[in-house]
């Protein structure tokens, strides 16, 4: 049985995309069933319904400042579309243990810096400045402290002399397409298991340095 997963996404959506392109595929082991968005005219939602995807946009803005409530119609919506799995991609709200504790174990978030460097926003940034050779992007499962779940998969780029956040985020980004979908797959077919099932995991396209994938 595929697992029914949702995605969680407030933009462009690319991550999103990459999720239902490798769902395509029958033997993967999940399929996305819903794309839900807190913004209702994010990229990422139309994209999905292009793709045949059903949607949901629950706008945050409608809840004033309670993030519960917001959160209890997220949870509806989930449960009401059979929804086992979550992936956040790119999705812009703080959760709260409500809906980490509706998911526990079972809700993935991809952020693009190698964890724990680089927690929060605007991480390519803070890689120039931090002067780093290295950069790149994690996927975790989420729990209630902001980017510091148990760590699934991850995968690093070079940061190369001239190097603009921009050219750094796009290196970046090439690497978050592949790495979501075989983390989302670890999690569909891995069930408790994954963070031992990761361990073995190293998503490494620097050349030379060998990992799978
Ligand atoms: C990605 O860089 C992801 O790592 C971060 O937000 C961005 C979302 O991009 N959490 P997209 O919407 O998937 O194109």
């Amino acid at each position: 049985m595929r697992r029914r997963t949702a995605v969680l996404l407030s933009g462009r959506g690319s991550n999103c995309a990459a999720l239902i392109d490798a769902a395509a595929d029958p033997a993967y082991p999940a399929e996305i069933a819903l794309v839900l968005t807190n913004v209702p005219d994010a990229p990422g939602l139309a994209r999905a319904a292009a793709a045949g995807v059903p949607t949901a946009a629950i706008d945050h803005r409608s809840f004033g400042r309670d993030r519960a409530a917001h959160e209890r119609a997220v949870i509806a919506a989930l449960r009401a579309a059979g929804i086992e799995l979550v992936c956040l991609a790119g999705y812009m709200r703080v959760l709260t243990p409500l809906l980490v504790g509706a998911y526990a174990g079972r809700m993935l978030n991809i952020h693009p810096s190698l964890l724990p460097a680089f927690p929060g926003l605007h991480t390519h940034a803070a890689a120039l400045a931090a002067g780093v050779k290295l950069h790149g992007c994690t996927v975790h499962l989420v729990t209630e402290a902001l980017d510091a779940g148990p760590i699934v998969a991850q995968a690093a780029v070079p940061v190369l002399p001239g190097d603009t956040e921009a050219t750094l985020a796009a290196r970046v980004l090439v690497q978050e397409l592949r790495l979501y979908p075989l983390a989302l797959a670890l999690l569909a077919g891995g069930g408790a298991g994954v963070p031992a099932a990761a361990d073995a995991t190293l998503c490494n396209p620097l050349p030379g340095a060998g990992g799978v994938a």
